[in-house]
């Protein structure tokens, strides 16, 4: 049975919700699912806006044959050919075989990478500023290189303001039927996915979004729709999708505030970063976030980072190194090329504590624009009252560098 939305008078959304795969490209936990949105246009020709992950094909496949109601598939617009997009094109074609697919160089080269059996059909290729009229809607294509592959484009529909936007504006989360922005509460319900989306799987591309906003900024005002390949399409409120935008791609903080990641073997750690944050909690700082580094995974950790100003790493030492959970973190943070951040280095060790300085070398070394603060924190197995006292310089240390934020 067809499940589809009406985005304009002849723009449907014929996508499909993945609630059943726990990792989305087998790394990612997505335990609110994930959308996989396509979008029909009924001009004088049809117009299919990419496709869909394999896993929902079955349900793709009735939304379009539901919304053609018998009329032929003219052209297929890949924007973006990773497979959870690109994942249906055979099968489009094997229903539709006379669709002409329009997309990117680099796009038909991976997509036969892939093995998609594309060659036979019709084919054409397009690049930046480009135009084609399907009727009375005429498209203009944008490279978006690196959002989030190579051979992403995005495309404008000069007529209605409609902007197909590949990866960019995404999210995490299955749509419940809640298709537009202005149905669901984004900031209450919706942003923690969307960062999370965002910073794990675009965050590395931040100069590669600032290119793509800084051409959309010269269609801001003709963009009316904009209509991702996950999560809710906007209608209103660019304002709001778009600061978070800029200041993730720029790796600004969101919010001044502290997020503290331990990494404790027999709870001593643990005790040590909840007495730091109580002392934090005492001198006014509330904005507070901790998190297990063995308990949570790390795309969880990473939107965090992005998303507050200071953080705090309280780590034990094992087999001489950081604990290996915590460099699998910092690992991660350095792939994803964050940066502006004022660090906290908290170490723990029983008989030889190097996780600190090792901690300290690898920011230093790894990351760009970044402060440690200097205060050193090292923990003999749990707290004493040397090192208390070394904790609550570090806390007014940690106090004055957020309030000069
Ligand atoms: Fe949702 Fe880059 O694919």
């Amino acid at each position: 049975m067809y499940c589809v939305r009406k985005v304009t008078d002849d723009l449907y959304w014929v996508g499909a919700n993945e609630n059943r795969l726990a990792l989305f490209e087998n790394i990612h936990p997505i335990e609110n699912g994930v959308s996989y949105n396509s979008y029909l246009l009924l001009d004088k020709k049809t117009v299919l806006f990419d496709t869909a992950d394999w896993a929902v094909c079955r349900q793709f496949l009735e939304n379009i044959e539901y919304v053609l109601n018998g009329r032929p598939l003219d052209y297929l617009v890949i924007n973006h050919m990773e497979p959870d997009h690109g994942g249906s094109i055979e099968e489009i074609l094997l229903r539709y075989p006379d669709v002409t697919i329009i997309s990117t160089e680099k796009a038909f080269m991976i997509m036969r990478q892939f093995g998609f059996k594309i060659d036979g059909h019709t084919l054409k290729e397009v690049k930046e500023g480009d135009t084609e009229t399907f009727g009375k809607h005429t498209v203009t294509f944008i490279a978006a290189p690196m959002v989030h592959w190579p051979e992403a484009m995005v495309t404008f529909d000069i007529t209605n303001g409609v902007l197909f936007a590949a990866d960019a504006f995404g999210s995490f989360g299955k749509l419940s039927g809640r298709l537009f922005n202005d149905e669901v509460n984004f900031d209450r319900d919706w942003i923690d996915d969307a960062r999370r989306y965002y910073t794990n799987i675009v965050g590395k591309y931040g100069p590669h979004v600032q290119l793509l906003l800084k051409k959309a900024s010269t269609i801001l005002g003709s963009i009316k729709i904009i209509c991702p390949l996950h999560g809710p399409v906007w209608r209103s409120d660019f304002g709001y999708i778009l600061d978070k935008y800029i200041k993730w791609s720029t790796y600004e903080p969101e919010e001044k505030g502290v997020l503290i990641i331990y990494a404790s073997m027999y709870g001593n750690t643990e005790a040590v970063a909840n007495n730091f944050a109580t002392r934090l909690v005492e001198k006014g700082i509330t904005n507070i976030k901790m998190y297990d580094v063995s308990k949570t995974h790390v795309s969880f950790l990473i939107a965090d980072t992005f998303k507050y100003s200071h953080v705090v790493l309280a780590c034990v030492t094992y087999n001489l190194g950081i604990y290996p959970v915590m460099h699998n973190y910092l690992e991660d943070m350095k792939a994803l090329n964050l940066q502006k951040r004022t660090f906290a280095v908290i170490e723990n060790g029983s008989w030889a504590p190097k996780s600190g300085s090792l901690i300290r070398e690898f920011l230093d070394e790894q990351l760009k624009e970044i402060t440690v603060l200097n205060d050193e924190v090292s923990v003999l197995s749990s707290l004493n009252e040397t090192s208390a006292n070394d904790l609550e310089q570090l806390a007014d240390a940690l106090v004055d560098s957020i309030k000069e934020a």
